[in-house]
């Protein structure tokens, strides 16, 4: 006897008959590539736990940029490494600080034709590494540390930042800079909220990247691992306050709070595949143990199935050149 029957391998059959029925694709605009530009240096330096990754110079920076453009990538995340740090951080604000200089810098060079998005926090820059300031008895001062993430996002406008994108996780952040942007006459500059971004080993190679000086640990302001529905909460939170998108960090290890998130959000929504997640893959790729390219791509297209509109990623650059083949 014979019946309609589903055979799910039809579709599987031929690359094109794949390429066709593929539910998600990437496209090199969802991209987004985070970037680093040190203080001081004439030449780029290697990053030695994120193998491929780079402290840029001013000029390098620029190079890196317009490869990323041509290649098609949606935008470029900027973090600054200075050469010295107070308790205050307060090279995250002086028109003179690395970000800012560098924000000006690409600005002046690329306009509108990139989109430019800046960290806003501040454990680059200050020397006991956390993102916020702290109290006399050695805390994170929430309302403290708001009053200067405002300044931040004010020079960071003033730089040329089309999207400043606050990362520290104190309570009320979104509210406070909007409201200190729109102060200031910036009211057409966004914010990328790192909504869920949670306390994460993952870190590790990126706190090298940036020198951080860090003691301790973050887990008095970042979410704790366990916690999924608290997610939502921080994500409402952002939105209510003015966030124009939001964001879930990590990715890998988050891929459920990332799909929670994508389901009830009102804006965008972007995962950040951290560092960690970036040296795993191409750790176990120069040893020979994973298919480098396989894995990346696989790794980034799990997380737009996961439902991330935008995905930072070190790959950023080599991930649209494959795209566009
Ligand atoms: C904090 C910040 C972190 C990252 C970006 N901004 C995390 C942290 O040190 O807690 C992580 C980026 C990565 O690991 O790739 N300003």
């Amino acid at each position: 006897m014979s019946f309609p029957q589903h055979r799910p391998r039809r579709l599987r059959a031929t690359p094109a008959l794949r390429r066709l029925t593929a539910e998600v694709r990437v496209h090199p605009a969802d991209l987004v590539l985070p970037m680093f530009v040190r203080e001081g240096l004439t030449e780029p330096q290697p990053i030695s736990a994120m193998p491929g990754v780079m402290h840029h110079s001013i000029d390098s920076l620029k190079a890196a940029v317009h490869e990323a453009a041509d290649a098609g990538v949606g935008g470029v995340m900027l973090f600054g490494v200075p050469t010295t740090q107070d308790a205050v951080g307060s090279g995250a604000v002086r028109t003179d600080g690395i970000l800012n200089v560098a924000l000006a810098e690409l600005n002046a060079e690329f306009g509108d034709d990139v989109v430019l998005m800046s960290d806003l926090c501040l454990d680059e820059f200050t020397d006991h590494g956390h993102c916020g300031v702290l109290d006399e008895r050695g805390g994170v001062d929430n309302d403290a540390t708001l009053e200067i993430y405002g300044r931040m996002g004010v020079a960071q406008a003033q730089a040329g930042a089309r999207v400043v994108s606050p990362s520290g996780m104190m309570d009320g952040q979104v509210g406070h800079i909007r409201a200190a942007l729109d102060d200031a006459g910036f009211a057409d500059t966004a914010i990328l909220a790192y909504s869920a971004k949670y306390a994460s080993a993952f870190y590790g190679p990126f706190r090298e990247a940036v020198q951080s000086s860090l003691q301790g640990d973050r887990r008095t302001y970042q979410m704790d691992a366990a916690n999924r529905r608290e997610a939502i909460l921080e994500t409402q939170l952002d939105i209510d306050e003015g966030a124009d998108m939001v964001m879930v960090k990590p990715a890998m290890s988050y891929l459920d709070i990332l799909r929670d998130v994508a389901e009830m959000s009102t804006v965008p929504v972007a995962a950040y595949q951290i560092s960690g997640e970036y040296s795993m893959i191409e750790a176990a790729a120069a040893n020979g143990w994973i298919n480098r390219e396989a894995a990346i791509d696989e790794s980034v297209l799990g997380i737009k199935r996961a439902g991330a509109d935008l995905i930072l990623t070190y790959w950023a650059t080599e991930v649209a050149r494959r795209l566009k083949g």
